[in-house]
């Protein structure tokens, strides 16, 4: 493994000059706020985790006026990028008519209309505001239409922080490879009801079917698997997931909660041409505003529709989410998913060069608007080979790179929006290779 030295003694130290503001509001946030942030994650943050102030398209800025390349957007929801002026205007039209009602609106229907028109799966739909939430409706669906309580999941794949599906979804690699759920923290519930398979590996899912015929309810994935590495499926892989269910009795279930609008318009099941029974969405369906979707066959979503399964929430299908989800939709044409995909490659490609010219071993893997940088030489397949990275290294060069004005994830995750163009990904690669 290469030891590019990334200077970050030197450039931590500069970041510190310029980021005061931040580390003020941290101490101060700290005070009343536990942890100083709103989701553990971003507690992780080196030097500190920074305050922002705003953001405009591909950008943003934080409360010292430093201007940074994003991308993180968010960790995913803003495919459009910062306040972009669609989404705008479609809020202000809305906030002065009222934020919430509890009661039906013509958002509804417009939203229900044009997602039913892109999602392969959907017949109808129905809302909620967190991916967590809508994972677990379309996991309690499952448990109605079937009468099985236990679900498969793979390795590495991310559901949303309930207790039933935070399990194995970073394992050691002492843990890699069991079927037993293992659960990531403290004060979980000891029995999930998932049975674990891996990634890309059929035998795995066989053996999990045969060790509890009859009881398994369905199968969720990550289409791609973008929570551990952006690891696209084998080919064939999803065509076997789909008819392996069906004989099995069982439903598909995408969490397309990154890959919906990400990989397509109709999300990663348009993108690889596989049909799911139902698949939830949330991040950049609402364009930044806490919007997620539950799409699914009639057959299932019946269930719903008459009251058969109970599916709830306050503030579901509020009009100002809604607002936010119809002007995404409508703004995400067929040109806007080539320009992702071109751009994608150009930074993919550019970063490749620009890192390998330094001697770092890597390579990258994902599609269009979301890939991955892994600082190792060979591309991973599964969750196991992704442990392989040089994580010490990584976060080196995410030091430099926010000293170079660039924001990415730790996990070397990319995401991309409308709003980053060519100048702007070119202005990264420059950066990139200055460091
Ligand atoms: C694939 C997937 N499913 C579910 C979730 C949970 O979504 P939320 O954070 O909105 O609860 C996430 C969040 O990152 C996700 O990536």
């Amino acid at each position: 493994m290469s030891q590019y030295n990334f200077q970050v003694a030197a450039r931590e130290a500069r970041i510190r000059a310029n980021t005061p503001g931040s580390l003020g509001a941290y101490e101060r946030s700290q005070k009343s706020l536990a942890g100083g942030v709103s989701t553990a994650l971003r507690r992780s943050a080196k030097p500190y985790p920074m305050f922002y102030s705003h953001g405009e398209g591909a950008w943003i800025t934080d409360v010292d006026g430093n201007k940074f390349i994003d991308y993180t957007l968010a960790w995913g929801p803003l495919i459009l990028g910062h306040a972009p002026a669609a989404v705008n205007e479609a809020l202000a039209a809305q906030l002065t008519k009222g934020h919430t009602f509890g009661a039906q609106h013509a958002l509804e229907y417009e939203a229900a209309e044009l997602l039913c028109e892109a999602i392969p799966c959907a017949d109808k739909v129905a809302f909620a505001n967190s991916g967590t939430e809508i994972v677990q409706v379309a996991l309690r669906l499952a448990r109605a239409v079937t009468g099985r309580m236990l679900y498969l999941k793979f390795e590495g794949h991310y559901h949303g922080w309930d207790d039933s599906v935070l399990v194995s979804y970073k394992p050691g690699a002492n843990d890699c490879g069991s079927m037993t759920p293992i659960p990531v923290g403290t004060g979980q519930r000891p029995w999930s009801g998932a049975v674990v398979a891996r990634w890309n590996d059929r035998a795995s899912v066989d053996a999990a079917f045969a060790a509890h015929p009859r009881e398994i309810s369905a199968i969720i994935c990550e289409p791609m698997l973008c929570n551990s590495g952006c690891l696209p499926p084998a080919d064939g892989f999803l065509a076997y997931l789909r008819e392996k269910a069906t004989a099995e009795g069982a439903l598909l279930i995408f969490d397309e909660v990154i890959t919906g609008f990400r990989l397509a318009l109709g999300g990663g099941q348009a993108y690889y041409g596989v049909t799911p029974d139902v698949a939830t969405f949330a991040k950049a369906c609402g364009g930044g505003l806490p919007v997620s979707v539950l799409a699914g066959r009639d057959e299932y979503m019946s269930w719903i529709a008459e009251g058969r399964m109970v599916h709830a929430g306050t503030l579901n299908g509020n009009p100002l989410g809604l607002a936010a989800t119809v002007a995404t939709l409508q703004t995400l044409t067929p040109a806007v998913y080539e320009q992702l995909d071109r751009l994608g490659r150009q930074l993919r490609s550019g970063l490749e060069e620009a890192l390998r010219a330094k001697g770092i071993s890597m390579v990258t893997t994902g599609e269009g608007a979301v890939f991955q940088v892994h600082f190792q030489p060979e591309i991973p397949h599964e969750y196991r080979d992704t442990l392989a990275t040089d994580k010490a290294l990584y976060a080196d060069f995410l030091m430099a790179m926010l000293d170079a004005g660039v924001l990415a994830l730790p996990d070397g995750r990319w995401y991309l929006s409308a709003a980053h163009g060519a100048e702007v990904v070119e202005e990264t690669l420059r950066r990139v290779r200055g460091l």
